[in-house]
């Protein structure tokens, strides 16, 4: 490596931790890193990177859903394009590297070519998509989905947990809810779908490598469930005659429990959020509400679960005389990545002098709506202990780095298929 590449790797790592500082700290609470689809907050960091596109020498707009798009033309202007992309909003007290990483990276491989002058045979497209983590409305990848053309208009009905409408966030974020349509990309305008993200998992520590080739994305199944008994006075009601929803909810998390910690190969399942009402210490809970997240490697394997942890549900529900409301709110299959681009990401990451080590993704990502477009390819960069979802989410400069040089090396040598 010559001085001038030297000096250039190291601003690659600089720029891109220094970015991540400043887009984290727009946040919705102080001391947390809080910034789900469109608060006031995604609206203040999407024209920051809107702003970081620009500079990068792409002209660039948020789109009908709230994306965050930057093109870069080719040597033909109009040409279809690579799509580097990733997540700019973040779960409830998030880590600042789930999702920004790859945007924030992406957008640095593109000023580097700005800066060289440097046009490629096609057009390279940044996206931020503006909802993959679904912790605000009842669906998940609501951005990426939109662009793919697979958005379900009936989500725009769904209300967060303050009763907030889709529909009248998206008024309120400045957007036409009945123009979703307009964000939709078609397969013709699309090379591929790239993104780089952070692992979220040990295995890259473990091996001792910065980066790694993504084989698929698991898929997954989320769920609400509302058990509803009886409220009544915690004095008076003898135990035997209670209805009481949330032992029954308890019942229902600890079965979800024990049968994913039964399954030897891989299977996961959460139950992240719960709301009893009334609420009161002296009144027996009427009615419970709690989500359901349910993953494993294979789509088969997953189904099986689900249908399981349904019949399990629906059998407490009745023997404890509770109602069961149990909807499935969004479901998402798996999505092997394709081999020519894996093949692309190998090659890059050996000639940057590391092994290309594959691994799949038991995260859920962007991709998983890209790949009803275009072909799909992620790499992963290498996170500390594994620890995502997490305030102590962090990543090594110099991997951040590693990732940048890999991305632009893809981009530079893109072969289409
Ligand atoms: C997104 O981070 C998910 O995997 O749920
Ligand atoms: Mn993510
Ligand atoms: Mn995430
Ligand atoms: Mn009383």
């Amino acid at each position: 490596m010559d001085a001038g590449n030297a000096a250039q790797r190291t601003s690659f790592g600089e720029q891109i931790v220094s970015r991540i500082d400043e887009l984290s700290a727009i946040s919705e609470g102080a001391g947390k890193l809080t910034r789900v689809y469109l608060s006031k907050e995604l609206r203040k960091a999407a024209d920051l990177i809107l702003s970081w596109m620009r500079e990068a020498g792409m002209s660039a707009h948020l789109d009908a859903i709230g994306n965050v798009c930057g093109r870069y033309e080719g040597e033909q202007p109009g040409a279809p394009c690579v799509m580097l992309g990733s997540h700019y909003d973040t779960v409830r007290d998030a880590g600042k590297w789930d999702g920004p990483l790859g945007v924030i990276t992406a957008i640095a491989c593109v000023a580097d070519l700005n800066r060289r002058g440097k046009r490629l045979p096609f057009a390279i497209e940044v996206v931020g998509f503006a909802d993959e983590e679904g912790v605000r409305f009842a669906s998940t990848l609501l951005g990426s989905r939109a662009v793919a053309g697979t958005f379900d208009e009936s989500v725009l009905n769904t209300r967060d947990r303050d009763g907030v409408s889709m529909r009248d966030a998206l008024i309120a974020f400045g957007l036409d809810p009945d123009h979703i349509g307009a964000a939709a990309r078609t397969r013709r305008e699309l090379l591929a779908y790239l993104e780089l993200h952070i692992e979220q998992g040990p295995v890259l520590e473990a091996q001792n490598l910065p980066v790694g080739v993504v084989t698929a994305i698991a898929g997954a199944t989320r769920l609400a469930a509302r058990l509803t008994g009886m409220a009544g006075h915690a004095g008076t009601v003898p135990m035997a005659l209670r209805h009481d929803a949330l032992t029954g909810a308890a019942e229902c998390i600890g079965a979800i429990e024990a049968f994913c910690r039964a399954d030897a190969n891989g299977l996961v399942g959460t139950v992240g959020y719960i709301h009893a009402t009334p609420g009161a210490t002296n009144v027996i809970p009427g009615e419970v509400s709690f989500t359901i997240d349910m993953r494993a490697p294979t789509d088969m394997h997953r189904k099986r679960a689900v249908a399981e942890i349904v019949r399990q549900i629906e059998a407490i529900a009745g023997r404890r005389q509770l109602m069961l409301q149990l909807d499935v709110t969004h479901e998402n299959r798996t999505a092997p990545c394709a081999t020519w681009l894996k093949d692309q990401f190998a090659q890059a990451i050996a000639a940057e002098g590391f092994a290309a080590f594959e691994l799949p993704s038991g995260a859920g990502h962007d991709g998983m709506a890209m790949i009803d477009i275009a072909d799909v390819g992620m790499i992963f960069v290498r996170c500390r202990g594994g620890v995502s979802h997490h305030p102590d989410e962090h990543v090594e400069l110099a991997d951040a780095d590693a990732g940048a040089r890999v991305l632009l090396r893809v981009v530079e040598n893109f072969r289409p298929r």
